[in-house]
């Protein structure tokens, strides 16, 4: 480690004048010594721990490990708060908060003097709000991520959180799994600190960023309480001294290449649907141009991790089988040459990988499935597209045409959806509208529906449904989200009526109401706009400048960064 008196750091720790006594003098009171503001780097922890995100609640720990590496390197390492999102606590959602986060987290670094910063997150949105904030500041930034829970356990088998939450839920409802069953389930499926173990939201972000680079290798997988991942944390803090050292920024890592790899390598583990939209945004912070065309131009990549909800297997055995490493050695053609923490180039980054369970990660010629990609929707439905996940739907379902029953929105659906009269069958294409970013506010998980209980008595266990909304990345089934514009936003999603005919077919990526054009205009013009719910605060800030789904739902006005130091003092 170098001495520097050009850091970053210096304007507000070098000055030996009435402001430098200020920054300094009041860092004393915490017990460091003179000698740690000699002009060595001073390193942030963005830390997202809080016993309101269960899934954060290691993050303390492993920032004492990242502390051990900075102070081992040279370096001086200075943990702070940040909001976090608890996926599973917060109300409407914790989605309508991503962008707050990001405020929080891009105004934290820029106003502090540090020279680099390791982001602590993992529970779905904190890892993609804690990016979109650094890419703005674009300080040398690296990713230390919570890591999975242990694999669940109930009545001797694995279950995975969401996945198999959604699936005892239908049995309860079908009458095939009593209360009682469904009560130890949930004991058992929780078992340690970590993230939700299954492919969902939080350990896709978690694959994509160890993808592009952003990351050690094994960040994703390695479960929250492996010994090993305090030690990653540790070699993590040293690293970021050195990144800060090469003057290694967060723009030299995230390029357009590193953005198409990670598209890839979504397709490869089976990842959420949420990834586009995190990508979307984190592009954007990025001055990266990214838009639904890059997931539709995709190569066609296989399906090659056995993880729920699209496989059977878990992130532990994810983990032991050779995790990221071992599938982008398999995925090695269709990766971009792109630049990593390690500043070296992200073909090398996984050259000594190897599958250890070719039944959890197949190897490219015999994969899970031979196409895995998110198709992207488009039609009169959806004029700035949608999203399907094939590799979590049923095959017979990808190409489908039926009558709509309508949902006006989420009270509707929840009043309605167990009704003995429901007028639907197998066939019947469920639309739900009022849940996109502007209408619920925040754009809610809420995409995957439940089956009408007069269905799941018959043994219906999927059909199509259509929405504005996301879903859980632990969710599965023929599902058709982020339909763009959204019903709130006037997008013709507002208009269906139950008994106009839809058709969905996701190898063609078409979306369309088989109503005129003429009576679809009709129907437009007389629509009526939705009262708004929220009139002040973060909330009517978030209505009134969110972008829609295809663009990432950021605030209009975060898109892009601003490099600049604050030169004005305080006092
Ligand atoms: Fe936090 Fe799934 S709820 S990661």
């Amino acid at each position: 480690m170098t001495k520097s008196n050009n850091r970053r750091s210096s304007n507000w720790y070098g000055k030996m004048d009435k402001d430098g006594f200020i920054h300094r003098s009041w860092m004393k009171s915490q017990g460091l010594p003179d000698h740690v503001f000699d002009g060595r780097p001073i390193i942030g922890i963005c830390n997202t721990w809080s016993e309101l995100t269960p899934c954060n609640a290691g993050l303390r720990k492993l920032a004492e490990g990242v502390k051990r590496g900075v102070w081992e390197a040279g370096g001086v390492p200075l943990e702070f708060p940040v909001m976090s999102l608890g996926e599973t606590q917060m109300k409407p959602t914790a989605m309508l908060f991503r962008n707050l986060l990001s405020m929080d987290v891009e105004e934290s670094i820029r106003a502090y003097g540090i020279d680099g910063v390791v982001l602590l997150g993992g529970c779905d949105k904190t890892t993609p709000g804690q990016l979109m904030g650094a890419a703005s500041v674009d300080l040398p930034t690296i990713v230390v991520s919570s890591g999975p829970m242990l694999n669940g356990k109930y009545k001797g088998q694995d279950i995975g959180s969401g996945t198999d939450v959604w699936r005892f839920s239908e049995e309860v409802r079908a009458g095939d799994m009593t209360l009682k069953e469904f009560m130890a389930a949930e004991t058992g499926m929780s078992r340690s600190s970590g993230v939700c173990m299954t492919m969902g939201t939080a350990s896709t972000m978690a694959s994509l960023v160890e993808g592009m680079g952003l990351s050690l290798p094994t960040n994703a997988t390695l479960p929250a309480v492996d010994a090993r991942r305090m030690t990653l944390a540790h070699l993590s803090g040293k690293r970021i001294v050195e990144m800060v050292e090469e003057e290694l920024s967060l723009s030299k890592i995230l390029t357009k290449e590193s953005f198409q790899n990670a598209i890839t390598l979504n397709s490869a583990i089976g990842g959420s649907t949420n990834s586009v939209i995190h990508l979307l945004a984190i592009a954007g912070r990025s001055e990266i141009e990214l838009n639904l065309e890059d997931f539709e131009k995709a190569e066609d990549i296989p399906l090659l991790v056995n993880c729920m909800p699209s496989g059977k297997y878990l992130m532990e055995d994810f983990c032991y089988a050779g995790g990221i490493p071992a599938v982008m050695d398999q995925i090695k053609n269709f990766i971009r040459p792109a630049n990593t923490i390690l500043n070296k180039d992200i073909t090398h980054y996984f050259d000594e990988a190897e599958i250890l369970n070719e039944d959890v990660i197949r190897t490219i010629d015999k994969p899970l499935k031979h196409s895995a990609g998110l198709k992207v929707l488009r039609g009169n439905l959806a004029p700035n597209g949608a999203i399907i996940k094939p590799a979590a739907a049923s095959e017979d379902l990808l190409k489908h045409e039926g009558e709509a029953y309508v949902f006006e929105d989420i009270e509707d659906l929840k009043e309605n959806i167990d009704r003995p009269d429901l007028p639907v069958t197998k066939d019947t294409v469920l639309v739900l509208k009022g849940c996109g970013p502007k209408g619920y506010p925040g754009m809610p998980e809420v995409g995957n529906m439940p089956i009408p209980k007069v269905l799941v008595e018959q043994g219906v266990r999927d059909m199509v449904r259509i929405s504005d909304a996301r879903m859980s990345g632990t969710a599965f089934g023929t599902i058709v989200l982020h339909v763009a514009p959204e019903a709130h936003a006037g997008g013709p999603i507002s208009i269906v009526k139950t008994g106009d005919r839809i058709q969905v077919d996701a190898k063609n990526g078409l979306l369309e109401l088989l109503v005129t054009e003429e009576e679809i205009n009709e129907r437009l013009k007389s629509r009526k706009q939705p009262k708004e719910n929220y009139s002040r605060g973060y909330a009517k800030l978030y209505v009134e400048t969110v972008m829609q789904a295809d663009k990432g739902a950021d605030l209009d006005f975060l898109v892009g960064k601003d490099t600049r130091l604050p030169n004005r003092e305080s006092h």
